[in-house]
């Protein structure tokens, strides 16, 4: 759960409350999610105004995420807002959590000009979309299968890491070589990504070892499997990325969500870009993940127009936002 305060598109503080219970399923327990975020939702936004020595009295409006996201820990978030919005008698705006991401490039900083390119690439979504004006987005290709975090996040069960294993791959892979193994990389026709292969050629290629081998396998050259499964899936992710800009012209494009504070992808998509004479942003390296800022930013900049432009996303019961 994260909160921020912010004025305007300066950020006056933000408290993200972690939740570390998860770690041992490997992945987010909704349950424990949403009971959680009932548990810590009050005390993290006094927290947050605290911390910006705001009360709450003095706020102008509030901004919450409305989904794509797990339906019990968005009615917590959702329902909170609207009470503390009623309360306060301020307005309370809904914002789509991935233009919240499309968004997060113009905290505290200048953000791409229109029209621009964006990848969307988290642990839920992997999404090309057009952004024409405010308002008209339109999607030139998604995931049909997995996310690239979601990649990175099996992957790196495959291979004992952590959940997320995102920044652990990040950082092992660079100290590996990564043309230790060639994993194989889908291509499918137009825009469309597929991130359920890569995975699964970890696991065969792991297979292929007896269990003490793989084991000696894992210990040894963990760093060079980590930084040949990243270059794969950078690959993936670039080449389409690549096409897109060519097929809509644009001369300014971003790379956002979780993924995109990948070291290797940044690096690799800093030279397309130049080559290609476009001019790249990415979020603030703490806003590249979920974040509170980002749905804050993206409420005063108009995202309130855009709600359902982006695909399925959940719409809790009877709540009029
Ligand atoms: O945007 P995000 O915080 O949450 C969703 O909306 O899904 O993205 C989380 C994803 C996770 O899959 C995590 O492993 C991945 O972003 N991630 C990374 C890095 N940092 C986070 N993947 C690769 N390299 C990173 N440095
Ligand atoms: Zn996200």
């Amino acid at each position: 759960m994260a909160v921020a305060v912010l004025r305007g598109r300066s950020i006056l503080s933000t408290v993200v409350a972690s939740q570390t219970r998860h770690e041992a399923f490997g992945g987010v327990v909704p349950e424990i999610a949403s009971r959680a975020h009932l548990r810590l939702v009050t005390r993290t936004v006094e927290t947050a105004l605290a911390e910006a020595s705001v009360r709450a009295e003095d706020l102008e409006a509030i901004a919450v995420t409305r989904g794509p996201g797990l339906p019990g820990s968005l009615i917590v978030g959702t329902s909170f807002a609207r009470g503390f919005g009623d309360a306060l008698g301020l307005p309370v705006y809904g914002v789509n959590h991935l233009e919240g991401h499309l968004y997060s490039t113009f905290i505290e900083q200048a953000g791409p000009e229109l029209p621009f390119l964006s990848l969307i690439v988290s642990g839920g979504h992997t999404q090309l979309v057009l952004v024409r004006n405010a308002g008209d987005i339109k999607i030139l290709g998604r995931t049909r299968d997995d996310a690239a975090g979601e990649a990175f996040d099996k992957t790196g069960k495959l291979l004992g890491l952590g959940y997320p294993a995102g920044p652990e791959i990040d950082s092992l892979a660079a100290d590996g070589d990564a043309s230790f193994h060639r994993f194989p990389r889908t291509q499918l026709d137009g825009l469309d990504y597929s991130f359920s292969g890569i995975k699964t050629s970890v696991l065969y290629y792991l297979n292929r070892f007896t269990e003490s081998e793989r084991e000696k396998l894992v210990a040894d050259k963990l760093n060079d499997i980590c930084a040949s499964f990243q270059a794969a899936v950078v690959e993936m992710l670039l080449s389409k990325f690549g096409q897109a800009i060519e097929k809509s012209g644009v001369s300014s494009a971003s790379i956002v969500g979780g993924v995109s504070a990948n070291t290797e992808l940044q690096r690799r998509a800093l030279e397309l870009c130049k080559e290609k004479n476009v001019k790249l942003y990415f979020p603030p390296r703490a806003f590249c993940t979920d974040n509170a800022a980002m749905i804050g930013v993206a409420a005063q900049m108009g995202a309130l127009q855009l709600i359902d432009s982006l695909g399925t996303e959940f719409i809790a019961p009877n709540l009029n936002l």
